[in-house]
Order: structure tokens, then C-alpha cells, then sequence
């Protein structure tokens, strides 16, 4: 049923960029005559939007000659603290991604929930963090083309009664506040069953000294987090399969064109899949 969802949304993701394509012109646009090529015609298949070269030129950011990332560092291997320095899956992808659109990436930590709106109110230009295309989150901001996939599982103590998603009732849930994780356990479960904290690693300290039951997070902060903590397992179940992309405001459609035509490029070379190869081990 979630996984239906999840395709479905990949839908939706083309309607909504093919129903942004009937905006009239960015203000903010340098002074250039012609228009893109953004008709709201019926989208290709693939969703893909106008005409990638011809949108490259014209977006605009937040701060001139940056691009501004809003993420929340406590996701490894996607984007987590090496001394001072944010590093990481999404922190090397939109390093590249800044790069082909001949602009410096500054990149800004913040509460995972505060992502969404940092764009959304032209704080930042785009959220990177792991995030899930969602349905709600398609209603605030656009996403770019799905660069990874996610898979939430569900962690556990070595010993636990909990062996798959069907013993979930009646358990208690530790999750990171605002990810898919919350928002679908509480669905599926009831908010008297969720225990929200602020970040993932929080939520499995809660599991090693039992105030919850199981953790359901990402699949790779999962792995990382069983790794340094004894004791813990993965159960093979999974919950859910989600698609992970950037975040754009609404309103700089020219930067979501830009973002897509760079990170075509950057997939059909193989860098993307690279940097994916260098933090996620081969299983
Ligand atoms: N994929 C999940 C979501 O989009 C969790 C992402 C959490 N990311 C992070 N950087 N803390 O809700």
C-alpha cells in the first residue's frame, strides 16, 4: 500500500511541475526577451520538465553566486558532522550540483522540520537532507528528480519480541520528529504510540536504555547508528520504500529546471552513482 503511494507521488511530482509550467515570467529574471519553453503541455513520461539548457541561465538564488542548502546534519552517510565540516551523500552531490551551475555551496544546519519552510520562504535555495517526496511536502515546495532511494526499517534490541511490522502494535516508536518515519507511524499506529525526538541518533539512545520499543528510521543513518551502538539489530522487514530529491521553492521554478539538467548530466556520467558507491557499502 505505501509503495503504491510512493509511485504514485512520482506522478504527482510531474503534474505539479507541469502545472507550475504556466506561470508567466520570473520578476527577478535577467532582461532576456525570449521565454522558456514552459507550456503546460501534457508532461513526456518521464516527467521531465522544459528544456534543461534553456532554463540554465536565468535562475536566480538566495544570495548571488551561492547556492544555499538547507539540511540537518545528524543523517549519516547523507549529511553529518566530520569535525566542523558537513560532509556526506547529500553534501558532495550538491557540491557537484553547485558546481555545474558555476556557484559556491554554503551549507546550513538546521532542525529537520524547519527544512521545508527554510525554502519555502527563500532562507535557503534548496533542502538536501534525505528528504522523501511527499505528498504534504509537495504542497509547500517543488522537488527535483529523485537522486536515491530510501527504505524506512525498523531497529530493535538483539532480544526484542518485535520481529516484523506486524508486531508493531501497541509498541512504543521512537522516530525523528517531522521525517516520513513519524508522520506514517503515527498514521498507521496512533500518536499515543510515538516517541519524537530531535534527531535519529536520540531516538536509538532512547531504544538502548529501553524508554521505546523500536526505532523506524532511514535505512542507511539505521545501519550507521547499529554500528555504533551494541546490541541493536535491523529486522529484514521493511516499512516503506520512498524516493529522496531536493526540495526548490515554488517559486524558482528556473532554479528546478537548472538543478535537473545538472543532476541529469551528473547521473548519466556516473558521479552521482559514484558518491552513492563511496558511502553506501555494497551489501
Ligand atoms: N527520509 C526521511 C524524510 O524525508 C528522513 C529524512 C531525515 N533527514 C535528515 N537529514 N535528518 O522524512
Amino acid at each position: 500500500m505505501k509503495k503504491l503511494i510512493a509511485l504514485l507521488l512520482a506522478g504527482a511530482m510531474c503534474v505539479s511541475m507541469a502545472a507550475c509550467g504556466s506561470k508567466t515570467e520570473e520578476p527577478a529574471a535577467p532582461a532576456e526577451a525570449e521565454a522558456p519553453a514552459e507550456d503546460a503541455e501534457a508532461p513526456a513520461e518521464d516527467g521531465a520538465p522544459a528544456e534543461s539548457g534553456e532554463a540554465a541561465g536565468e535562475f536566480t538564488t538566495v544570495t548571488e553566486g551561492v547556492l544555499t542548502m538547507g539540511t540537518n546534519a545528524t543523517f549519516p552517510p547523507y549529511e553529518f558532522y566530520d569535525g566542523d565540516d558537513i560532509v556526506g551523500i547529500d553534501a558532495e552531490i550538491a557540491g557537484l550540483l553547485a558546481e555545474k551551475l558555476g556557484l559556491t555551496l554554503e551549507i546550513q544546519d538546521m532542525d529537520f522540520n524547519s527544512i521545508v519552510t527554510s525554502v519555502q520562504t527563500g532562507k535557503v535555495d534548496i533542502g538536501l537532507a534525505g528528504m522523501t517526496v511527499t505528498e504534504e511536502r509537495l504542497q509547500n515546495v517543488n522537488f527535483t528528480d529523485s537522486y536515491a532511494n530510501g527504505v524506512q526499517v525498523i531497529i530493535v534490541k538483539e532480544d526484542s519480541p518485535i520481529q516484523s511490522v506486524e508486531d508493531l502494535n501497541g509498541k512504543l516508536i521512537g522516530v525523528q520528529t517531522g521525517t516520513t518515519g513519524h508522520t506514517f507511524c503515527e498514521e498507521d499506529y496512533g500518536e499515543e504510540s510515538i516517541r519524537a525526538y530531535d534527531n535519529g541518533s536520540t531516538a536509538v539512545q532512547n531504544l538502548v536504555k529501553g524508554a521505546v520499543d523500536c526505532v523506524v528510521i532511514d535505512k542507511q543513518p539505521a545501519l550507521s547508528f547499529v554500528e555504533v551502538n551494541e546490541g541493536l539489530k535491523i529486522l529484514d522487514t521493511e516499512y516503506m520504500n520512498e524516493d529522496y530529491a531536493a526540495a526548490v521553492s515554488k517559486d524558482n521554478e528556473p532554479l528546478l529546471n537548472a538543478l535537473n539538467a545538472a543532476l541529469k548530466e551528473l547521473t548519466e556520467d556516473g558521479s552521482i552513482q559514484a558518491i552513492l558507491d563511496k558511502y553506501i557499502k555494497a551489501e
